[in-house]
């Protein structure tokens, strides 16, 4: 079977076929790919103990398939186009030739500093080229490669380092993010103070501010790549994966806990992320395209390298901001370099929607063919400005919903294939089972319904488990509902069988297209020293989807509260990072609580979205009259 549907009739032919013979399904795809030995069997699940497997004891390695077996016919075409955060700066082109060098030589450079097959190496960089080599290299030598968020706390970093026992970590003195110097060696210093399984840090030099560099664990980067050219650049040989090896982990935030480090394998993921790239961005050979998220999300990992790298794509890779140095930035890079497709975030679109037409003006957008969105829902204003402005109504937007535990996209238009409606993610890619249930667990067949999405079938891209603790994996994914994997959001399927994704229906916010934990939050609050207790609830927000609001309580009234307010928002950019800074904070004297103690959300929830009156019963309340208050206190 070819990788790629041409049309609706197509799709809805492979889909039934992908439902009725799932394993010859994927079989078939996977035969699309390079493999240095077949598989023994295709698939061995059980969703009762979290237990997938995908082509058992098949051997390949990710980077053949995304560089070496693109060299012969599309070498000297642009793997990667880097667009720097100063448009003034000179822009890189890398071709798969120059890729296929540089991994190789980022690959022996973590070969002599010790790396070896299933170590675990953290990268925490900004977004440069190098970023890409790094990862490319810890997958071409075998290595699991854990990617931290430049935006996270060295609070958080360590958290992840230690998790998963990193041996190494990979980062640069600085890195640019609009006029802001981010000073990304410092953030990793004060992380490894609590990291003692770290040996080395390889440091890239980019913004070359100060760092300090520790005798005996600190390196520079290029002084390493040095060594390697003095060796004669010897090849580094992709080492042989076992189609269930590691290939990385991925941190993501749940409704309890810390976050938890999702693995993804080499062969499964690979298969997923190439074929949902090849036939939702309905790729042509020599588009570019943009995916305007970070290598630090899974958006990053799965479309802006992985997925278009196995299809021979050219993609594009920007270090900045979207507003600066004007609001103009996407669009004069869609000029610069004639892009084709753009895969962007809802809260990028409606932020730029706010500054109206002018940066629009003297920019030519009409080398635009497809456009995407992912993240969060996208809300009717946002698509039909995106469809208008941007596509000129030519060009079909794809909505993908997906997950970090999916790898990949699950339910997604085809662009200019699916008929596609403002707000609707429309229909499930050919080898995924979505399905509705109840609160009983029970599926709710048929159209115009709603309920919490499951899926019923395994995939290639799915979660294999969460780092270091499969039981959490097991209780997160698939305990809610039986012999299915939950995904924790809300959707409806409407008349057409279309499904739209509502939003999370567990304790988790999505803050510009970022999943935030409100207990990882409020564990954060709490730890400021003036805090007795907090609730934290997601509200919506114009631009960024949802807000983050806090109730919090104080332990003494004797401090400014403007200032507590100040020292909180510190507080928690110190433990997790600025982007889980609330944007409003309440203080309150207590919480709505249940005689048992339980907070009860539900009524926080309505007063920060503004509501008042109907708040529910709140006769089970141990103390009904702290809702006045919070009500009179509303922000
Ligand atoms: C939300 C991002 C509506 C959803 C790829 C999901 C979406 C969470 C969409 C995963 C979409 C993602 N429409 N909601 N098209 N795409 N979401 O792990 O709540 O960062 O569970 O993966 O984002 O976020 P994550």
């Amino acid at each position: 079977m070819s990788l790629r549907i041409r049309n609706f009739e197509e799709y809805t032919q492979v889909y039934k076929k992908s439902v009725d013979q799932p394993e010859e399904f994927w079989a078939e795809i996977a035969e699309n790919f390079k493999w240095q030995k077949k598989w023994d069997k295709v698939l061995d699940w059980d969703f009762r103990k979290a237990d997938t497997k995908w082509f058992s004891n098949a051997k390949l390695n990710i980077t053949e398939n995304c560089i070496d077996r693109h060299l012969e016919k599309l070498g000297d075409q642009p793997a990667i186009i880097w667009e720097p955060n100063d448009p003034e700066e000179h822009y890189r082109r890398i071709t798969y030739k120059e890729l296929h060098a540089k991994v190789s030589q980022v690959g022996t450079m973590l070969k002599n500093n010790g790396v070896k097959k299933g170590d675990r190496v953290c990268i925490y960089m900004p977004m440069v080229p190098e970023l890409a080599f790094a990862v490319l290299a810890c997958a071409r030598i075998g290595a699991i490669h854990s990617v931290v968020f430049g935006g996270f706390s060295a609070q958080s970093i360590a958290d992840r380092i230690q998790d998963a026992q990193c041996e190494v970590v990979i980062t640069a003195d600085g890195g640019f993010r609009g006029t802001k110097d981010v000073p990304l060696k410092n953030v990793i210093d004060d992380a490894l103070v609590q990291c003692p399984s770290v040996g080395r840090v390889i440091v890239l030099t980019r913004s070359r501010t100060p760092v300090s560099m520790i005798k005996g664990r600190d390196c520079w980067w290029e002084d390493e790549i040095k060594k390697v050219e003095t060796m004669g650049n010897p090849e580094c040989v992709a080492e042989p994966m076992d189609a269930e090896d590691e290939l990385f982990i991925l941190y993501t935030s749940g409704s309890t806990g810390k976050p938890k480090g999702v693995v993804h394998t080499c062969g499964g993921y690979m298969v997923c992320t190439g074929y949902t790239f090849a036939n939702v961005f309905q790729y042509e050979p020599g588009e570019v395209f943009f995916c305007t998220a970070d290598i630090g999300w899974i958006t990053g990992h799965s479309y802006l390298m992985y997925g278009a790298l196995l299809q021979g794509a050219t993609t594009l890779m920007f270090e900045g901001v979207p507003t600066w140095p004007d609001a103009g930035r996407f669009w004069e890079i869609v000029d610069k370099y004639k892009v084709n497709i753009l895969y962007t975030a809802p809260t990028a679109i409606r932020s730029l929607m706010g500054f109206g037409d002018e940066p629009l003006k003297g920019k030519d957008l009409s080398s635009l063919t497809k456009l995407g969105s992912v993240g969060e829902p996208i809300n009717e204003e946002a698509w039909n400005w995106f469809n208008e402005k941007i596509g000129k109504g030519k060009c079909p937007i794809v909505d993908t919903w997906w997950q970090t535990e999916t790898g990949g996209i699950m339910i997604s238009p085809l662009a200019g294939i699916t008929p596609t409606k403002p707000g609707h993610a429309t229909l499930p890619l050919p080898g995924i089972q979505p399905c509705l249930v109840d609160e009983n667990g029970l599926e709710i067949e048929g159209n115009g319904v709603s309920g919490n999405l499951c899926i019923k079938f395994p995939w290639p891209g799915i979660i294999r488990t969460t780092y270091g603790d499969h039981e959490r994996c097991r209780t997160t994914y698939f305990s809610t509902y039986d012999n299915k994997y939950f995904t924790g959001d809300g959707c409806s399927r409407d008349e057409d069988g279309y499904y739209r994704i509502t939003g999370r229906v567990d304790d988790v916010i999505n803050v510009s297209g970022h999943r935030i934990g409100t207990a990882e939050v409020e564990n954060a609050i709490n730890m400021h020293a003036d805090v007795i207790e907090s609730a934290v609830v997601g509200y919506p927000h114009d631009i960024k989807g949802q807000g983050i609001y806090a109730y919090v309580i104080l332990g003494s009234s004797l401090h400014d509260h403007d200032l507590t307010r100040r020292d909180i928002l510190q507080t928690v950019t110190r433990i997790i990072g600025a982007i889980a800074k609330p944007d409003k904070i309440q203080f309150v004297s207590g919480l709505p609580k249940t005689r048992s103690g339980k907070i009860m959300r539900r009524i926080l929830r309505k007063v920060a979205e503004g509501e008042t009156e109907n708040l529910g019963d709140t006769t089970t309340l141990l103390d009904p009259a702290v809702v006045d208050e919070i009500k009179a206190g509303a922000l």
